[in-house]
């Protein structure tokens, strides 16, 4: 409690913020997969995180990761943000989830440090000390809406498409969505949802409390982007410390129970595609035989 407390308040870091903070000045960083946009004028204090990976629609590859992460570091230094926006810059996706190619490449144990590395980034972005806002224009598929999930708000196009999918592929939500789903909306929805993989739209999202705000497509696609810069705004001018603090408050509210599950041990082995064979086998193996957890929550 007292480190998040104190990363709340955290006072201005004498680093450096990032190198392209403006819009236009983001020119340099044009080619990476992940680009920052401090907002000026009356928008002063909102920052973007554009995701910015056309060719495998924002899926959550290595460099997508690294730069994310790298990202997120400078950021949380920087006293200036005080509502941070995760939008995406590829037309009507959001985020594809993990990188299903990268991942055919990986061995078993490879697999295991990458979906440690995603639920590392997702913490992050929990984590992060102001507020944060989910952009979500497009599709929103398994690690998608485990990063949206990460976010405190949630805005979506109407038509978006989002759903914890894993199990449709033989793999599970193992970047913190069996923790997220069910803190957000329950139990036995959270169990449905990612038991059955099923893809929802925007609309029935926000019916079910899963997004904020839900609102009509516009032709340039970015909707919801639009919503998620004017709840942005409402935000601005409140006291920032009490923002960050209130943050704090409910979250460590929340969290009567920790997010070990997500991390046992089982669950980073069932990473590789075709994992319907292991699951069917080693993890039946697994639930059947309880051991202790050690304190770093390993089997
Ligand atoms: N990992 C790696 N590459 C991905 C990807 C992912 N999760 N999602 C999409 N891509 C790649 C495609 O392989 C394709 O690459 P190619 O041009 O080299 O063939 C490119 O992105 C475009 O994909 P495409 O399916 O043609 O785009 P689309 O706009 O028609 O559809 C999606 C977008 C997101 C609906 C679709 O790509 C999709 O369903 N992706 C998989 C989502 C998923 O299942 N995620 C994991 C959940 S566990």
């Amino acid at each position: 409690m007292l480190r998040a407390l104190t990363s709340a308040l955290r006072l201005p870091s004498p680093r450096r913020p990032l190198e392209a903070r403006g819009c236009a000045a983001n020119l340099a960083a044009a080619n990476r997969e992940i680009q920052v946009c401090a907002l000026a004028g009356p928008d002063q204090g909102i920052t973007e995180i554009l995701m910015n990976r056309p060719s495998a629609r924002n899926a959550l590859g290595n460099v997508f990761v690294s730069e994310l992460l790298e990202a997120l570091a400078q950021l949380r230094e920087d006293r200036q943000v005080r509502v941070l926006i995760f939008r995406s810059g590829v037309k009507g996706v959001f985020c594809a989830g993990a990188d299903l190619k990268e991942r055919e490449q990986m061995s078993e144990a490879e697999v295991g440090v990458f979906v440690q590395r995603l639920r590392g980034l997702m913490n992050e972005i929990a984590a992060f000390p102001a507020p944060t806002i989910a952009a979500m224009d497009g599709f929103a598929l398994g690690g998608g809406l485990e990063l949206a999930l990460a976010c405190d708000l949630r805005v979506a196009a109407s038509s978006a498409v989002m759903g914890l999918t894993e199990t449709t592929r033989g793999l599970l939500p193992g970047a913190g969505g069996t923790q997220r789903l069910p803190r957000c909306l329950g139990v036995a929805l959270a169990k449905e949802l990612i038991f059955t993989g099923r893809r929802l739209s925007g609309a029935q999202a926000q019916a079910l409390g899963l997004v904020n705000h839900a609102v009509a497509q516009n032709e340039e696609g970015n909707a919801a982007y639009h919503r998620a810069r004017a709840l942005a705004q409402e935000i601005l001018p409140q006291a920032p410390i009490a923002v960050r603090l209130g943050k704090v408050a409910i979250d460590r509210g929340t969290e009567v129970r920790g997010f070990w599950v997500g991390t046992w041990a089982p669950l980073k082995s069932v990473g590789r595609l075709g994992g319907g064979a292991f699951m069917a086998n080693r993890w039946t193996a697994q639930l059947e035989r309880p051991r202790e957890l050690d304190s770093s929550n390993r089997l």
